[in-house]
C-alpha cells in the first residue's frame, strides 16, 4: 500500500519521479520522498504530506545540481510501522550513506533485526521497519551490492517490494520484491521500476512485473534479472495497450464517477470474450470441467468489496448449486483452520490482486489442498499468480479507493462461474445458461438507463448528506448488496453507517433509531418483500426516513416509503448488479456535497499489502 519508482536513463530523474509517484498516491499519500545519485553520492529529499508537497521541497532547492541527477529512486507511503513524518518517509539512507531504500510492504522481523544491528554498531533514527532494510543491506555491503542485498533479504520475513539505490554504483537501481507488486519499465535508453503501470506508461508501454525474490538490475543500457537462486532470467515484456487517459480522469472530477461511468462497458468487455454461441468459455487452464464436476463444496475468500461479491455469490450460488458455499474474511479465513479438502474450490476474488490478507489466504488454501480459482483485476498480479487458476475481470485500472467497476465485473464473473459449474454438474442445460447468459448482456444498456438519469439520486443525496448515521437494511441477496452499499457511503463521506439484515434490526440495534435517522431499505428480493414493508414500517414508526430501492413494478413499497429508487425491468440474475449502481451514485453525491476527497479517502490506500 505504499507506492515505488525509479529511473535510470539520461534525462533528469526528479522530475520524472515526481510525475510518477504522483500516479501512485492512491496507494497511499501521507508522506513521499525520493533519493538521487551520481558519482558524488545520494540526495535524499522527503516529507511528510503529499507529492506536491515534495515538488515543492525541491523547487527551493539547488535546480542546477537537481537537473544533472539521472538516477534515482521514489517512494509514497500509506504509514504502517512509525507515524506519517519526514524521518519516516521513504527514502531511507543507511548512516554510512552508501544504501538508499524505498519499499512497500511490511518486515515482519524488524525489531530483531534492528537488535541485531544496533548490536553490531548501526544507529536507527526513525520508528520504521523499512530503515532496518537498507542498514542491514549496508551491514553485509563490501563492494558487491547483489551479494549485500542478498544476504540481507534471507533474514527478512514479511512482504516487500524494494528500490535501492548504492552510492558505489551511481549508475544503476536495483530492485526485488516478494509479496509485493513491482513492475519493470523497458524505454530506450532508460528503464524504470514502479508499484504500478499508471507510474510509466507515458515513457514506456512495455513492462514485465518482477517474480516473487528476483532481483532486477536496472541500468540506461538494459536490465539484467536473477532468480533466487542467482541464475539470470528473461522476462516476456507486455506491451501495454492502456491510454495515458485511460489512467487517468477523463474529464470528470474524480475517478470514482469516471469508474461508476464506465461500468457498462467494462461489463461488456468482461463477457463478451467468455461468451461464445450462448456458451461459456471460460478458458480455465488447469482446472478442468471433470475436476469442477467434483466439488462438493465452495468457499469464496476476500476483503472488504470483493467480501461482499463474496457475499452475493454466495446466495445464487447455493440456489444453483445445491452444495455447502461459504463467503469468508480472508482475515479470519486464514487463522480459522478451515475445513478443506480436494474436493474444495477456494474462489479468491481481489481488484487489486496483492491484498496481502487474501494472498495468504489463497496459500493457506493451496497448503491444505483446495482447488483454487481467481478473481482479479490485475494481470499478472501476485494473486493471480498464484492461483491455480484465474479469471480476469477486464475493469481497467482502477485508481479510486473506492471500488466500483471491479465491484461489478467480479460479481458478472461469479455469475458465469457458477453456471458454468452448474452445466458441467448437470444442473443446468445449455438452455438455461444461454438464457441467463443473455439476461447478464442486457445488463450494460440498461446500466446506461440508471447513469442517464441520476437525478433522483443526486435529489436524495442533497436531502440526506448531512445524515449522522445510515441504515442500510436487506434480506437474503438485499442484505448481501446491503453490506457494499454501506460500504461505499462511510470509507468515502465518513457518515457512519451499518448495513444490517432487516430481520435482525429489531434485536437490539433498533433503539438506534430515532427521528431523522436515515434507513436505506433494499427491497428487490420478491419472495421476502411483505417482510421488508414490515420492517420499514416498524424503523419508520421510531422516526425513520426511508429510501426505499425497489423493483420497477413495485407499488406496494413505494405507498410506504418516503422516497424510492427504482430499478429498471430486468431478470433476476441481473437485479443485483443493476440495484448496486444508484446505491454507489448515493454514496458519490452525498460526499461531493461533503466535499471529500472522493477518490483518496483519509486513512485508506487503494491496496491493503499488509496484514
Ligand atoms: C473497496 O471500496 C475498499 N477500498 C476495500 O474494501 C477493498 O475492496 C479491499 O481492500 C479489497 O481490495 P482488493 O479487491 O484489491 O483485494
Amino acid at each position: 500500500m505504499c507506492g515505488i519508482v525509479g529511473y535510470v536513463g539520461n534525462k533528469s530523474a526528479a522530475g520524472i519521479l515526481l510525475d510518477a509517484l504522483e500516479k501512485l498516491e492512491y496507494r497511499g499519500y501521507d508522506s513521499a520522498g525520493i533519493a538521487l545519485t551520481d558519482k558524488d553520492g545520494i540526495s535524499v529529499y522527503k516529507t511528510r504530506g503529499r507529492i506536491k508537497k515534495l515538488r515543492e521541497i525541491m523547487e527551493n532547492r539547488d535546480q542546477s545540481k537537481i537537473d544533472g541527477f539521472t538516477v534515482g529512486i521514489g517512494h509514497t507511503r500509506w504509514a504502517t510501522h512509525g507515524e506519517p513524518s519526514d524521518s519516516n518517509s521513504h527514502p531511507h539512507l543507511s548512516k554510512s550513506g552508501k544504501v538508499a531504500v524505498v519499499h512497500n510492504g511490511i518486515i515482519e522481523n524488524y525489531l530483531e533485526l534492528r537488535a541485531f544491528l544496533i548490536d553490531h554498531g548501526h544507529t536507527f533514527c526513525t520508528e520504521t521497519d523499512s530503515e532496518v532494510v537498507s542498514e542491514l543491506i549496508d551491514y553485509y555491503y563490501n563492494g558487491d551490492p547483489v551479494s549485500a542485498v542478498r544476504r540481507a533479504e534471507v533474514q527478512l520475513k514479511g512482504s516487500y517490494a524494494i528500490g535501492i539505490l548504492f552510492s558505489d554504483y551511481p549508475w544503476q537501481i536495483m530492485a526485488l520484491r516478494k509479496d509485493g507488486p513491482l513492475i519493470v519499465g523497458i524505454g530506450d535508453g532508460e528503464n524504470f521500476i514502479a508499484s504500478d503501470i499508471p507510474a510509466i506508461l507515458k515513457h514506456t508501454r512495455d513492462i514485465f512485473r518482477l517474480g516473487e525474490r528476483e532481483l532486477a538490475i536496472l541500468t540506461k543500457e538494459g536490465v539484467t534479472v536473477m532468480d533466487k537462486y542467482g541464475e539470470r532470467i528473461e522476462h516476456e515484456v507486455e506491451h501495454i495497450q492502456w491510454d495515458v487517459d485511460a489512467a487517468e480522469k477523463g474529464g470528470y472530477p474524480h475517478f470514482m464517477i469516471k469508474e461508476i461511468m464506465e461500468q457498462p462497458d467494462v461489463i461488456t468487455k468482461t463477457i463478451t470474450p467468455r461468451v461464445e454461441d450462448g456458451r461459456i468459455m471460460l478458458g480455465l487452464r488447469h482446472i478442468t470441467d471433470q475436476d469442477l464436476s467434483m466439488i462438493e463444496n465452495i468457499k469464496i475468500v476476500a476483503c472488504g468489496s470483493a467480501y461482499h461479491v463474496g457475499v452475493v455469490a454466495k446466495y445464487f450460488m447455493k440456489k444453483t448449486l445445491r452444495i455447502p458455499i461459504e463467503a469468508e474474511l480472508a482475515s479470519e479465513f486464514r487463522y480459522d483452520d478451515p475445513i478443506i479438502d480436494e474436493h474444495t474450490l477456494v474462489i479468491i476474488i481481489s481488484q487489486s490482486g496483492e491484498t496481502l490478507d487474501t494472498l495468504y489466504g489463497l496459500r493457506e488454501a493451496r497448503i491444505r489442498g483446495a482447488r483454487t480459482i481467481s478473481i482479479v483485476n490485475v494481470v499478472a498480479s501476485s494473486i493471480a499468480n498464484e492461483s491455480e487458476d484465474v479469471l480476469y475481470t477486464w475493469a481497467g485500472p482502477e485508481i479510486a479507493v473506492a471500488t466500483t467497476k471491479a465491484y461489478s465485473t467480479q460479481l458478472i464473473l461469479m455469475h458465469m462461474l457458477n453456471w458454468h459449474i452448474a452445466g458441467v454438474k448437470g444442473l443446468m442445460s445449455q438452455e438455461e445458461i444461454a438464457a441467463a447468459i443473455n439476461e447478464l448482456e442486457r445488463i450494460p444498456e440498461q446500466l446506461r438507463g440508471i447513469l442517464e438519469s441520476v437525478e433522483n439520486v443526486q435529489y436524495l443525496s442533497s436531502l440526506y448528506f448531512n445524515s449522522q448515521s445510515v441504515f442500510f437494511i436487506g434480506r437474503n441477496i438485499d442484505y448481501a448488496l446491503s453490506l457494499e452499499a454501506s460500504l461505499k457511503l462511510k470509507e468515502i463521506s465518513y457518515i457512519h453507517s451499518e448495513a444490517y439484515a432487516a430481520g435482525e434490526l429489531k434485536h437490539g440495534s433498533i433503539s438506534l433509531v430515532e427521528d431523522g435517522t436515515l434507513v436505506i431499505a433494499i427491497c428487490t428480493y420478491r419472495p421476502l418483500l411483505d417482510k421488508m414493508i414490515s420492517n420499514i414500517k416498524e424503523v419508520k414508526a421510531r422516526g425513520a426516513k426511508v429510501i426505499a430501492v425497489i423493483n420497477h413494478d413495485d407499488s406496494e413499497t413505494e405507498r410506504v416509503a418516503d422516497h424510492v429508487i427504482r430499478i429498471p425491468e430486468c431478470g433476476v440474475n441481473a437485479v443485483p448488479s443493476l440495484t448496486i449502481v444508484p446505491l454507489q451514485l448515493l454514496a458519490y453525491y452525498m460526499a461531493s456535497h461533503k466535499g471529500c476527497d472522493i477518490d483518496k479517502p483519509r486513512n485508506l490506500a487503494k491496496s491493503v499489502t499488509v496484514e
